[in-house]
């Protein structure tokens, strides 16, 4: 029997269930993990996020099917929240839709529209589902070097000049994870305006549009540029802004071709998340989040400033504060630095238990690169600190 298979094969192991088997080795010697691998909150989500769930799901009737593309109700949230957060009209019925995280939307979007004679430009690095929904699908990828956005935009657009033909899509993610990167509305004019002259879609996820940490450097949607509808899809979710990642919610908007190609694989796919979950999603989308969201900033912004100056001064490890998400992206330490980000951040969680993300997890480009997840209180910063100081 055929024991390999064409994707299995291709696919490395995806990063975390790699660092979890290190962390495991780890804690079984004796080693106390402190984990700031994952992108997962640690805050608790909104007290009525909690309170109406619990409510809800005591109603047999919501334990059905959900639908396909999500509840009208959740829709409308959706649009509302884009008509006060970032100016922008959408029509919920065709140019909205309910996903299963970010993540899995981002991942049907790329069935959906991927062909094996058509290409897609994905920046090194990212978020590791910019790449592999593509190859998940069978597609073609061309990366490029994307360690700020004006990298980005500069190589993107000397990319497609040279050559004749032109990709379907790109995809852009500011706040960016892996490196905290933002840009800002000018960013999108120019990419909107090449991208509309060159025919190619836009595919932008704003996970961590809500964390930022100065009112200056408050994040955009790509919708709010005129004329991106007819070429951009854009990605979010309550995963990170509302500390809901577990719950699955996310949600796709913009150009009505892409929304619709999305709700045709959906539709073959699934019947959408557990109906309470959409329903309390609505109250996080909604004002009554206002006040959650400022705390949730705030807390981000001290853990990034107190662990950047802990490492300073503890270790002499320099790093730049961030200005948004919920990371810290930095090089190696120069007296790792002979080391790959894989194998630094082995022997950092089998020495002494910190758990970073190797950067090549994020690409070829995010080599010699670590990143923290901010999931960490104080006291276990310091603890981590301390770890890390013997064998710095
Ligand atoms: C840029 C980015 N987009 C999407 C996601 C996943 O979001 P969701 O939980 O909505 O699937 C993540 C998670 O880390 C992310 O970093």
């Amino acid at each position: 029997m055929q024991k390999e298979f064409y994707l299995t094969e291709k696919l490395p192991p995806y990063i975390f269930a790699a660092m979890y088997k290190l962390k495991t080795e780890a804690a079984a010697k004796g080693v106390e993990i402190i984990d700031f691998g994952m992108g997962t909150p640690d805050s608790p989500p909104p007290q009525f996020v909690m309170d109406r769930l619990a409510e809800l799901s005591r109603d047999p009737k919501l334990f059905g099917y959900s639908v396909t593309g999500g509840i009208d109700v959740l829709k409308k949230a959706i649009c509302e929240y884009y008509a006060r957060r970032f100016n922008v009209e959408l029509d919920y019925n065709s140019e909205a839709l309910v996903t299963i995280g970010a993540k899995e939307g981002i991942a049907s979007l790329a069935s959906a529209i991927s062909s094996p004679e058509n290409y897609m430009i994905v920046p090194s690095p990212a978020y590791p589902i910019h790449t592999f929904a593509f190859t998940l699908s069978k597609s073609n990828i061309i990366h490029l070097p994307a360690i700020s956005g004006a990298d980005f935009l500069r190589e993107f657009k000397k990319y497609i000049e040279a050559v004749e033909e032109k990709p379907l899509a790109v995809i852009v993610s500011y706040p960016c994870n892996p490196t905290t990167e933002i840009v800002g509305l000018d960013f999108y004019e120019e990419l909107v305006a090449f991208c509309i002259k060159h025919k190619i879609y836009i595919i932008s996820d704003i996970a961590y549009c809500e964390l930022y940490f100065n009112e200056a450097d408050k994040p955009h949607s790509i919708l709010e540029v005129k004329g991106a509808k007819d070429i951009a899809i854009e990605f979010s979710s309550v995963s990170k802004s509302y500390s809901m990642a577990g719950c699955r919610v996310g949600f796709a908007v913009g150009n009505p071709t892409l929304v619709g190609a999305l709700y045709k694989i959906k539709s073959y796919l699934d019947y959408g998340s557990f109906n309470p979950l959409q329903m309390v999603a609505v109250d996080a989308l909604s004002e009554k989040s206002d006040e959650y969201l400022a705390g949730l900033r705030q807390k981000y912004k001290a853990r990034g400033e107190f662990l950047v100056e802990l490492l300073d001064k503890e270790l002499g490890w320099k790093i730049e504060k961030p200005k948004a998400s919920m990371f810290l992206w930095t090089k190696l330490p120069k007296q790792f630095a002979h080391l790959t980000s894989f194998e630094f951040c082995q022997k950092m969680i089998a020495e002494t238990g910190v758990v970073m993300s190797p950067g090549s997890s994020f690409g070829a480009n995010g080599e010699g690169f670590a990143r923290f997840s901010l999931i960490r209180d104080e006291d276990d910063m310091k603890k981590a600190v301390a770890a890390l100081k013997k064998v710095f």
